[in-house]
């Protein structure tokens, strides 16, 4: 159950019922019984990863196919292709792992049942007394890769495409679970919200389960392996492919891990699901499904009761109910499950929707079972009240208001952090994509951590929550289209359920750019099966996946409810500066699709895929609105760098120029989401040597480049801004031409170069962009003042800066808690004798902190930047650079961080560690 936060939060919902929920139960002795316990198991882990795959075990899921391409700098649009066929020669244990998915295959007599026999019962590290004390010890989410180092060079083991880090490769986690007597009637789960990949789980040494894809949360019925009042042996083995992905996935259980225990008649596996319809602030109409198991031998009569609640921001709920199901009587059978269903109206609803003109209201409903008089079960559910309708003219339309969709293209690594979900490193992605004005996310390409909806609930904004970036044909040899044929319904399934409830969540994306698209008939078909699937799961949201090849009378397009382009809207290599490129080339295609489906919304789910690199200029500056990078255009191929003027995109992509004007010149698309919001990890397009990824709008540090002000500006018309690139350091270009743009909200400005003036100039239609083109270089001052509708409206300054001479260090947050989670994210600019940012400057900075506290990563966001992440120095780079520390837990005080480089004066912060009341 996904609904909390963290243990914390759970545990100030479950507390008060554990020490004081009904008289009732009291009464009769049973308030153990009425229990449920949701345990957190992250901490003390041992941990062993084999040197190299030669030397793992044999105990493989399956057979895997022999690797005869490894090449990971294919242009993302590449067609994917058929899978390779492998038959099993060896022993392998697929058939134990798969009935762990039963509960998500809906047909019966398609289950798994498990074979005899117990797989690596003899193998030493799945036994209780083996001898682990010289293994690691590591706390979950744990990502064994991101400390590094990176591998570098073109024939590295782990190239560009997965981000040069030791992700692949197999190894084992162990960890003792105490389990008292008492619990010896009770059912006991572990749930595992994500596993990078191929999870095999054995209890006191038989093989209980697992799941293969490394984005599912999945649940392992422990019950049957436990020895109650003793210890249990955990031991998981992870089996991580090389080339198995097209960025990086990360290693090892990467998200939270629960121990959850339940009477034998509980609320079932993300058993809860809450409709809201007929929708207004006057009212609205709630739909409430909850599935009942029995795990007990009996037959058994239960009475459900389900009270919602509001949620205020601090998430305390009021002290009464605001809605109250019936109470409803049901036989469940044993060793079996049932769903009741039931409707209440609730008066003036506080809806979600998102800001700035709606509000996220959440609400929590608590299940109560009854089973012969005794509370049993108590569950809660967080969702929220809220209406979306598509409609092809007027796009997504949010309790009756149609919102523009402002969105960004996120992957699942938190840059130096990994793949390790961190809630303040995932808050602190989503807060700075807020402030440029963004109100959606796809979730590219594969199920988010749970807790990150958490926060885009809270948050309020619009999710596109996408599964699968292959089905059954490949992008990498040893993808996900391995396991599909076996798996996507129990992954898809699980999905939907986990995520239903979540308000944010608007559509489900089914695939991206799948290899399907190519495949006619053939691939509508598997679509279909898919679209069944969740709309059986989840009747109330549409059905997407994304397209930069289909066309509107190819059969897979039809299967879509609403219809996702990548690319394809403002067209594909589509301009004059990309006449000379091959691969998949369109004309923009808004019309076609619109045409051909009328009924259907529009969306542009992949746009731009525009390259820079925070800070960088290269020169000249194209002319035109759009050009593909290459080491003569944009490109700067002697350090790996693309200018930040924002108009170099990939071979398919479009400057944010483009896109802005394909989008407004048809306004019945309902907006879009670039590609991609931060950078990643992996996907180092244009220069494969490189770590991580040139696309985003903000850096992998946490840094924006000058993008985000172009897309501020679009996003957020009424805020008053101006930003003017480049900076002026230029002293190498005195006489030259150096052109000058400046974003802003308002709509003309006026550049001022030492005070004199260069001109004004006011934006046409389908331009977003002011840019004085011949600007001839003379260090000092440039300023814009601009305006809207004729009123002064922001201005913006850039001086040239003189030497570096000082350090200044910022943190993020004056105050942080010690929970041993969160985390102090400290900017570090080099700055000049007058304090302006030296935006050239690359000094190496040492870090060092004192006081409760420890440093986790740094990094500087430039993508060719190979110091292992958790180095205590680094190179700033254009001028900055960041370091991220972490409280220790329950150690409050004074945390100081200090940066210093040679010849520069010291700079030092002080943030406070206070306690924190969820401990
Ligand atoms: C798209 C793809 C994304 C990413 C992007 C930029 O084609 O869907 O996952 O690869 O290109 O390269």
């Amino acid at each position: 159950m996904k609904k909390y936060k963290s243990f914390q939060d759970i545990m100030i919902f479950v507390l008060p019922f554990l020490l004081f929920y009904p008289k009732e139960s009291e009464a009769q002795s049973v308030t153990s019984r009425s229990a449920r316990e949701r345990i957190s198991i992250n901490k003390d882990w041992k941990f062993m990863k084999y040197a190299s795959a030669e030397e793992a075990d044999d105990l493989i899921y399956d057979v895997r196919p022999e690797v005869t391409d490894a090449r990971d700098d294919k242009p993302a649009d590449a067609k994917p292709t058929e899978a390779v066929e492998v038959a099993a020669d060896r022993q392998v244990l697929k058939p134990w792992i798969l009935p762990t998915g039963n509960d998500f295959i809906k047909d019966s007599s398609q289950q798994y049942k498990r074979p005899a026999g117990n797989p690596g019962e003899d193998f030493s590290f799945v036994k209780s007394g083996f001898d682990d004390s010289d293994w690691k010890d590591v706390n979950l989410p744990h990502d064994w890769a991101i400390k590094g180092p990176f591998l570098e060079g073109w024939d590295a083991e782990v190239g560009g495409g997965m981000g040069r880090l030791p992700s692949p490769g197999v190894a084992w986690y162990r960890k003792k679970i105490f389990v008292p007597e008492t619990d010896k009637d009770k059912s006991v789960f572990l749930d595992i919200e994500g596993a990078m990949s191929y999870a095999m789980v054995w209890i006191n040494g038989k093989l209980a389960g697992g799941w293969p894809y490394g984005y599912s949360s999945w649940r392992l019925n422990l019950t049957p392996y436990l020895d109650f009042g003793q210890e249990n042996q955990i031991a998981i083995r992870l089996d991580n492919p090389p080339n198995s992905s097209r960025w990086y996935p990360g290693g090892g259980i990467y998200r939270n891990v629960w121990l959850v225990k339940t009477n034998p008649v509980h609320v079932g596996h993300w058993g809860t699901f809450i409709k809201s319809k007929n929708v207004s602030e006057n009212s609205a109409e709630l739909d409430l499904e909850v599935a009942i198991a029995n795990d007990s031998e009996e037959e058994t009569v239960v009475k459900t009761t389900t009270k919602v609640f509001s949620l205020n921001q601090n998430a305390e709920k009021s002290k009464d109910p605001v809605a109250v199901f019936d109470e409803i009587e049901k036989k469940v059978p044993a060793k079996g499950s049932i769903k009741i269903e039931d409707s209440v109206t609730i008066e003036n609803p506080e809806l979600w929707g998102p800001p700035p003109t709606q509000t996220p209201n959440l609400y929590v409903a608590e299940t109560t079972i009854k089973q012969n008089g005794q509370i049993v079960d108590t569950y809660t559910t967080q969702f929220g009240i809220r209406s979306v309708e598509f409609d092809p003219e007027k796009g997504v339309i949010v309790n009756g208001e149609p919102i523009f969709i402002k969105g960004v293209n996120q992957h699942h690594d938190l840059g130096a952090l990994g793949a390790a979900f961190n809630k303040r490193a995932a808050e602190r992605q989503l807060e700075e994509l807020k402030e440029m004005g963004v109100n959606a996310i796809r979730m590219a390409h594969n199920p988010p951590a749970p807790e990150l909806l958490d926060l885009t609930d809270k948050m309020g904004f619009l999710v596109v929550d996408e599964i699968f970036d292959s089905w059954e044909r490949k992008k990498t040899p040893l993808d996900f289209h391995l396991i599909f044929p076996e798996w996507h319904e129990q992954d898809l399934r699980a999905l939907v359920r986990r995520d239903r409830n979540n308000p944010s969540v608007i559509m489900w994306s089914i695939g991206n750019e799948v290899g399907e698209q190519y495949t006619g008939e053939e691939g509508a078909k598997i679509a279909r099966g898919l679209r069944s699937i969740v709309n059986e799961e989840d009747p109330t949201r549409p059905i997407t996946a994304s397209f930069n090849y289909a066309k509107p009378d190819m059969p897979i397009t039809e299967v879509m409810q609403v219809i996702n382009l990548n690319y394809q809207g403002e067209g594909i290599r589509n301009a004059p500066a990309y006449d000379h490129l091959e691969g998949i080339n369109t004309p923009p295609l808004y019309p076609d699709f619109h045409e051909k489906f009328p009924d259907k919304t529009i969306i542009s789910s992949e746009n731009a895929a525009a390259v820079s690199s925070r800070g960088t200029y290269v020169f000249p500056v194209t002319e035109g609105i759009s050009a593909p990078v290459s080491d003569t255009t944009g490109g700067d191929p002697g350090n790996d760098y693309v200018s930040a003027y924002g108009l170099y995109t990939t071979p398919f992509g479009a400057s944010p120029d483009k896109v802005f004007a394909s989008i407004d010149k048809h306004p019945y698309v309902a907006g879009g989401f670039v590609w991609s919001g931060w950078d990643y990890l992996g996907e180092p397009t244009p220069y494969y040597l490189a770590r991580s990824s040139y696309f985003g709008v903000i850096d992998l540090a946490g840094f924006k480049k000058d993008r985000f002000y172009l897309y501020q500006s679009r996003w957020r018309p009424d805020y008053p801004m101006a930003h003017i690139l480049p900076h002026w350091n230029w002293t190498e270009r005195m006489g030259e031409i150096t052109p000058v743009h400046v974003y802003t909200s308002g709509d003309e400005a006026e550049l001022f170069l030492n005070g004199e003036s260069l001109g004004r100039k006011k934006k046409g239609k389908y331009e977003y962009r002011l840019r004085w083109d011949d600007v001839v270089y003379e260090p000092g001052e440039l300023k814009v003042i601009a305006y809207k509708n004729g009123e002064k409206w922001a201005e913006d300054i850039v001086r040239t800066t003189g030497e570096p001479a000082a350090l200044k260090i910022s943190a993020d947050r004056e105050e942080i808690k010690a929970n041993g989670k969160d985390l102090a994210f400290i900017t570090v600019e080099v700055v000049d004798e007058d304090g302006l940012t030296v935006p050239t400057a690359n000094n190496n900075i040492q870090f060092e902190v004192e006081g409760p506290a420890e440093i986790v990563a740094t990094d500087n966001g430039d993508p060719t930047n190979m110091t292992p992440f958790p180095s205590h120095q680094r190179k700033a780079f254009n001028g900055k650079a960041l370091v991220i520390v972490r409280p220790l837990k329950g150690k409050t005080g004074e945390i100081k961080v200090k940066a210093n480089a040679v010849q520069l004066k010291n700079s030092e912060v002080i943030i406070k560690s206070n306690s924190d009341n969820e401990l």
